[in-house]
C-alpha cells in the first residue's frame, strides 16, 4: 500500500504520499487520513475483493445464528468488512484502526456499535480478554502496516473457542513478510493457543499498480496481486 502512494497509480491516479523508505508507522498511519475519503472508490477501482473473500470464509465457519456473534474489526478503515458483514446479517461489530480518518468515515457507515482509536503493535487492543466471538484483520498485515508481533493480542480478545481471520498478500514484494507471520501463527499453534482452520490461496485478491508487485516478467497491467486467508479456532479452555 505504501508503495502505491509513491509516484502516480496507473489505475486509481493518485500520486502523492509518504516516502518508501520511511519505516514510520506514525507516517504510515497519516498517509491513510489523507487517503480516506477516497478509499473506498480506489480500492474498488483496483477491484480489491479482500473483505469479501475473507467474511465468506469465517461466517461459514462461524457457529451460531448471526446477530448472537460479537465480532471485532481490526485495522477496520473505512469499514468494507462491516458491510459484508452486515450483509450476511451480523450487527454487533465493533472496529478499531489506527487512523482517526479512516475511523471518521468508518463512523459514517453507522454499522459499528463501538469504534476505537488503537496503534497495533504498540498499543494493547482496548477490550478485556475473551470478548469476542470472532476477530478478522483484513489487508492491514504488510510491511511498515501491522507488525506479526500484534497477533497474540487478537487471540486474547478472542473468547475461548472463538474463531481468528487474517489476510496477507502473497506476492513477491510482500514474501519476507509473509514467512514471519506465518512463523508466528505456527509458534502459536504449536503452543496450543489455536488451530488452524483453513490456509486459503487466492489468485485474484486485488489489481497489481506496480511491476514490483507482481511476479518477475509479468506486466503490472491487468495483472492480479495474489493473497491468501488464514483461519484459526481458539483454544477451547487454558
Ligand atoms: C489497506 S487498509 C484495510 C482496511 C480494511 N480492513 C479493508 O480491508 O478495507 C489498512 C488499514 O490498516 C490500518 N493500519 C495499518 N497499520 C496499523 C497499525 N499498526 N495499527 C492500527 N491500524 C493500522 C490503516 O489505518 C488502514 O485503515
Amino acid at each position: 500500500w505504501l508503495r502505491r502512494a509513491v509516484g502516480t497509480c496507473p489505475r486509481c491516479g493518485r500520486g502523492s504520499g509518504p516516502p518508501t523508505a520511511s519505516p514510520d508507522l506514525a507516517r504510515k498511519l497519516q498517509f491513510y487520513d489523507g487517503w480516506a475519503p477516497d478509499y473506498d472508490q480506489d480500492v474498488a477501482a483496483l477491484q480489491y475483493r479482500a473483505p469479501r473473500l475473507a467474511v465468506n470464509c469465517l461466517t461459514q465457519a462461524l457457529p451460531g445464528p448471526p446477530h448472537a456473534a460479537l465480532i471485532l474489526d481490526v485495522a477496520c478503515g473505512t469499514g468494507l468488512v462491516a458491510a459484508e458483514l452486515q450483509a450476511r446479517g451480523f450487527l454487533q461489530l465493533h472496529g478499531v484502526d489506527g487512523s482517526p480518518g479512516m475511523l471518521e468515515q468508518a463512523q459514517a457507515r453507522r454499522l459499528y456499535q463501538h469504534l476505537s482509536l488503537c496503534t497495533l503493535g504498540q498499543e494493547p487492543l482496548p477490550n478485556p480478554e475473551g470478548t469476542f466471538d470472532a476477530v478478522l484483520m483484513v489487508g492491514a498485515l504488510s510491511d511498515g502496516q501491522v507488525p506479526c508481533s500484534a497477533i497474540p493480542e487478537l487471540l486474547r480478545v478472542t473468547k475461548p473457542g472463538g474463531l481468528v481471520c487474517l489476510t496477507t498478500r502473497t506476492n513477491p514484494s510482500n514474501l519476507r513478510y509473509k514467512e514471519a507471520l506465518e512463523a508466528t501463527l505456527d509458534r502459536l499453534e504449536q503452543a496450543g493457543a489455536w488451530e488452524r482452520l483453513v490456509a486459503q490461496p487466492v489468485d485474484c485478491w486485488e489489481l497489481a499498480t506496480s511491476a514490483l508487485e507482481v511476479a518477475p516478467g509479468t506486466s503490472a497491467k491487468d495483472a492480479f496481486i495474489s493473497g491468501i486467508i488464514y483461519l484459526y479456532r481458539k483454544q477451547k479452555s487454558p
